[in-house]
C-alpha cells in the first residue's frame, strides 16, 4: 500500500469510492472537482496495485490555528489494515497547523473509534448538522 497526493486524474476512482463509502453523504461530481483541483486543500490517496483504496482532504487554516480534516473514505474491501491511520497521519502531517477538528455523524460509531484510537477528542456537538438533521460530533486532536 502506498500514500502519495491524489490530483484530478483520481476524479472516477473517487465517485466510485466515495458512492461506496458515503450511503447519505456522497459529495456531488462538483465538490469532488473542487476538491482535487482547489489550491491550498491536502489530498492523498492510499493505492495498492495502482488502484485507489483510500482517500483524505484537508482543508488547513493557519489563521485559525486549526485545519479540518474534510473527507475521509477507505473502501470496504480493504478497511481494519491500518489504511484509515495511515491517510490520517499523512494529512495530518501535511497540514501544517498544530490542531486538527472534523466532524463526523453521532452514530458513525466505527470512525468515531478511529479517531479515539488517534487521539481525537469531542469539543463539540452540531445539532441538525446533516442533510438528515444528525447531529455531528466535531472532534480536535492537539498534535
Ligand atoms: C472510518 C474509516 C475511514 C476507517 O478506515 P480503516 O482503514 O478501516 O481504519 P484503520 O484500519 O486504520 O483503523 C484504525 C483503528 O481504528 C479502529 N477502527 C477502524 N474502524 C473501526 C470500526 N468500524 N469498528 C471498530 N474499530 C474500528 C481499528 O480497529 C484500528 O484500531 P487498532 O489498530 O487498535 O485495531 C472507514 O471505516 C471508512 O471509510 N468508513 C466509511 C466512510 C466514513 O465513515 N468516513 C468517516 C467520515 S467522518
Amino acid at each position: 500500500m502506498e500514500i502519495t497526493k491524489a490530483t484530478i486524474l483520481d476524479l472516477n476512482a473517487l465517485r466510485k469510492l466515495e458512492k461506496e463509502s458515503f450511503a447519505k453523504d456522497a459529495w456531488p461530481l462538483l465538490d469532488l472537482i473542487a476538491v482535487l483541483t482547489f489550491p491550498n486543500v491536502i489530498r492523498f490517496k492510499a493505492t495498492e496495485d495502482n488502484q485507489m483504496i483510500g482517500f483524505i482532504a484537508g482543508d488547513p487554516r493557519p489563521n485559525d490555528g486549526w485545519g479540518w480534516v474534510a473527507t475521509i473514505a477507505v473502501d470496504p474491501r480493504f478497511r481494519l489494515r491500518g489504511i484509515g491511520r495511515a491517510l490520517l497521519h499523512a494529512c495530518e502531517k501535511e497540514l501544517g497547523v498544530p490542531r486538527v477538528r472534523l466532524t463526523v455523524r453521532t452514530s458513525n460509531q466505527g470512525a468515531i473509534t478511529m479517531y479515539e484510537k488517534e487521539g481525537y477528542q469531542t469539543i463539540d456537538i452540531w445539532q441538525n448538522y446533516y442533510n438528515d438533521g444528525e447531529p455531528a460530533m466535531v472532534m480536535e486532536k492537539v498534535l
